[in-house]
């Protein structure tokens, strides 16, 4: 295994202001400082892929989500990533390991292992070790636990997946057709309705047609199950079209994020004619069957059943920008950062 040249200082990115709207540069601030020390008990770390999610803002803002503790102004953000270990003075590691868990937006890291790092060894399946950020990572998790366990789904179901080109939605669309479902995906602008629509029987593109009209000319016997990344008005449109016995999955409400009051939906009674049921889910109450998931996901991955669709921001400079592209809609799949590359022989 040959890897390429270490960085000779640390580089962290850290908060210089609370964002407001979309993140911009100048809420950003880059610290260099020497590499930390590894001591007893502890194994440095070697970042080789860092996620971009859109909770990392919620994170900048000051906000606990996701069991993280706020950050203040001056904070090194937090972020999933994927390491090398590069010096190992705890057991279960060795030098050379790769592994994933709460690494920050750094170059390197000190780790104690503790429990709320979640660090885990990550197996070489031959395939890139960035997709444990993404189909094989919290992003397929979320798909996986989201739409199987919560949304129940049986072959001749419709489903909609709202955000269906993003890092969640790309997955749950793939994972509906595995399981015999007819899928609509709304997404925004023609050339993401064209990535995803190998996966679906229909698209619609919310930026350029009404998702309204769309939904009631693609559903007129209703939908068995939608996956809601996005909230607002198009969980409200979704919600005037459910089956008898409907799911609708609560996995995120991005177009909510921004705003200073939440949208408040008004129409959830129309749950109830139909014996519909609205169930929410947070990836990390899951964890316990985290590898399970990750044995299944891995399986229709190598079996070709299953295509990760990544969008890539390449080098550490890149996460400001990276993060910024998902509040404003450019990522196609799993955003993540390729900070270092590891190539095996
Ligand atoms: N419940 C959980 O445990 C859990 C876990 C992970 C993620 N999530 C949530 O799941 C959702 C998807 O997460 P992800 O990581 O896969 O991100 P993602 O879908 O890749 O997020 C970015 C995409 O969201 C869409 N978007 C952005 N702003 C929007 C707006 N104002 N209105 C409508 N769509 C907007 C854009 O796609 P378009 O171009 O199609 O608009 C954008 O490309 C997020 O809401 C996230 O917070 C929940």
């Amino acid at each position: 295994m040959t890897v390429e040249p270490l960085p000779e200082s640390n580089l962290q990115w850290c908060v210089a202001r609370r964002p407001k709207g979309n993140v911009v540069a100048q809420d950003f601030r880059l610290t260099e400082s020497q590499i930390p020390d590894c001591k007893d008990g502890q194994i440095l770390l070697s970042t080789l892929y860092l996620n971009l999610a859109p909770v990392m803002r919620d994170y900048m803002s000051g906000k606990s989500v996701a069991g993280e503790a706020p950050l203040n102004i001056g904070d090194v953000i937090h972020g999933r990533g994927v390491a090398q270990v590069l010096v190992s003075k705890h057991p279960d590691f060795e030098v050379g390991d790769v592994v994933q868990g709460q690494l920050g937006w750094q170059l390197f890291k000190a780790s104690s292992v503790t429990d709320g790092e979640r660090i885990s060894k990550i197996p070489n399946r031959g395939v890139s070790y960035g997709y444990s950020l993404g189909a094989l990572g919290m992003t397929g998790f979320s798909a996986y636990f989201g739409f199987i366990e919560r949304g129940l789904p049986k072959a001749g179901d419709t489903v909609v997946v709202s955000a269906a080109a993003g890092g969640v939605g790309s997955i749950v669309i793939q994972l509906a057709k595995i399981h015999g479902c007819r899928v609509i995906g709304i997404t925004g602008g023609a050339e993401k309705c064209q990535a995803i629509s190998q996966w679906c029987d229909d698209t619609i593109d919310y930026k350029n047609e009404s998702v309204a009209e769309r939904l009631a000319q693609l559903l007129p016997n209703g939908l068995d199950i939608y996956f809601d990344n996005v909230g607002g008005d198009t969980l409200s449109a979704c919600l005037n079209h459910l089956a008898m016995g409907a799911r609708v999955v609560l996995c995120g409400s991005i177009s909510e994020y921004l705003l200073d009051q939440p949208y408040g939906v008004k129409n959830y009674t129309n749950l109830r004619r139909v014996n519909a049921s609205m169930n929410g889910f947070f990836v990390y109450n899951h964890a316990a069957d985290f590898a399970t998931a990750e044995e299944q996901l891995a399986q229709w991955v190598t079996a070709g059943e299953l295509q990760p669709v990544v969008d890539i921001a390449e080098g550490f400079d890149a996460m400001p920008t990276g993060l910024a592209r998902l509040y404003s809609h450019k990522n196609i799949g799993t955003a993540y950062c390729r900070v270092r590359e590891i190539q095996t022989a």
